[in-house]
């Protein structure tokens, strides 16, 4: 498909438009922004997700999984920092059976000698079947996708994080984890999910908040500083979806007030890496303002079964005392990094219909 890389970046915005570019046969073929999602394809990836970690479990079923991708190479390629992203889709790609190779230093690649983007990304679809990108650019992984489309040998894209933009596979953890949370609870519909700290800047809430537009009015409320508050394109399409959404500059009043409607608390870390100058050497010197760290003694002001969520690392935040809350769920949601990356390669390369219905037919789902 010949088209400007401008003409495919204003594509994305149009729904339509953004489904004909990023789909193949009816499957997402470039995962590149969580707006990408219906309600039904997030219903079926997460139930895919489920599929494979029973599946896991089961001695046939390990099998069957390790035979579903086998042949299928993937790079890996991260330009920013990463221990859950990186490694879980290299576990991901493990329990499908595709292998996988993790380039981390980009100056030991040809980027280092100005080679461009397009010729990397054409080079790499010779020897790999799918590309995972992180980048400090916002708009890397989309000019992968739109160069590689117009070549003979597409390959798909899934992007791990594009600069403050999106984090696409974390936004569908993060609902996996919530979907199973609020499993007794009327599922995500409905709730009140509080998203806590730098949100221009942080990919992960950003693409979560997108996320949420999908399912039937959860109220979204944002507690940020005044310099990081969500941008007009994220609130426009919060309130394009009918979604009621509220910003507040600090957690403490905000939580004594309200704090017991919330349904599930989403707290970030202070993104210093974006400040001028980037990250200090000194990295005991990082961590947010006394108004966005979640303290300990807030857990009088919300329910025990209010769900704490952080797309992790964190910094001071989320103190460890909240770690014997009963709707902590940190941990869980690295777990389900793996699980869900699984589903998003499974659904990428086809496989997940199978996948599923070896679930179902072994009594597993
Ligand atoms: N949540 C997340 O993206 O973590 P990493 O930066 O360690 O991959």
């Amino acid at each position: 498909m010949k088209i400007t890389f401008e003409e495919f970046k204003t594509g994305l915005a149009d729904r339509k438009r953004r489904r004909q570019l990023l789909t193949r046969d009816g499957r997402h073929y470039f995962v590149l922004v969580s707006q990408q999602f219906s309600q039904e394809e997030l219903e079926q990836l997460c139930d895919t997700a489920t599929a494979i970690r029973r599946l896991d479990r089961h001695l046939d079923g390990r099998d069957f999984l390790r035979s579903t991708l086998r042949g299928v190479r993937i790079m890996n390629l991260f330009a920013q920092p990463s221990t859950r992203t990186a490694e879980s889709f290299i576990a991901a790609a493990d329990k499908l059976g595709a292998s996988t190779r993790l380039v981390s230093d980009i100056s030991t690649s040809s980027f280092a000698k100005g080679e461009t983007i397009e010729d990397s990304v054409r080079t790499l679809s010779s020897f790999f079947d799918a590309i995972v990108t992180r980048h400090p650019d916002d708009e890397f992984g989309l000019r992968a996708s739109w160069a590689l489309m117009q070549t003979q040998r597409s390959i798909p894209v899934i992007s791990a994080g594009s600069g403050k933009s999106q984090h696409v596979t974390q936004s569908l953890l993060d609902i996996y984890t919530l979907r199973y949370s609020f499993l007794q609870r009327g599922g995500i519909h409905g709730k009140t999910v509080l998203i806590i700290g730098d949100i221009a800047r942080n990919r992960a809430a950003r693409s979560l908040a997108y996320l949420l537009t999908k399912f039937q009015q959860p109220r979204i409320l944002f507690v940020s500083h005044k310099d990081f508050q969500p941008d007009d394109d994220l609130l426009g399409y919060i309130r394009a979806h009918g979604l009621e959404v509220d910003i507040y500059p600090a957690l403490g009043p905000m939580l004594r007030s309200h704090g017991k409607q919330v349904d599930a608390i989403y707290v970030t870390r202070s993104q210093q890496e974006w400040d001028p100058g980037g990250l200090p050497r000194d990295t005991s010197t990082l961590g947010t303002g006394e108004d966005f760290i979640l303290r300990p003694e807030y857990r009088d002001y919300v329910r025990p079964d209010c769900v704490i969520m952080h797309p992790l690392p964190r910094v001071n935040e989320l103190p460890v005392e909240w770690e014997e809350h009963p709707g902590f769920v940190v941990w869980r949601q690295v777990r389900n990094g793996m699980w869900i990356r699984a589903a998003v390669f499974a659904a990428v390369f086809g496989a997940d219909l199978e996948i599923r219905n070896r679930a179902t037919r072994l009594g597993l789902l």
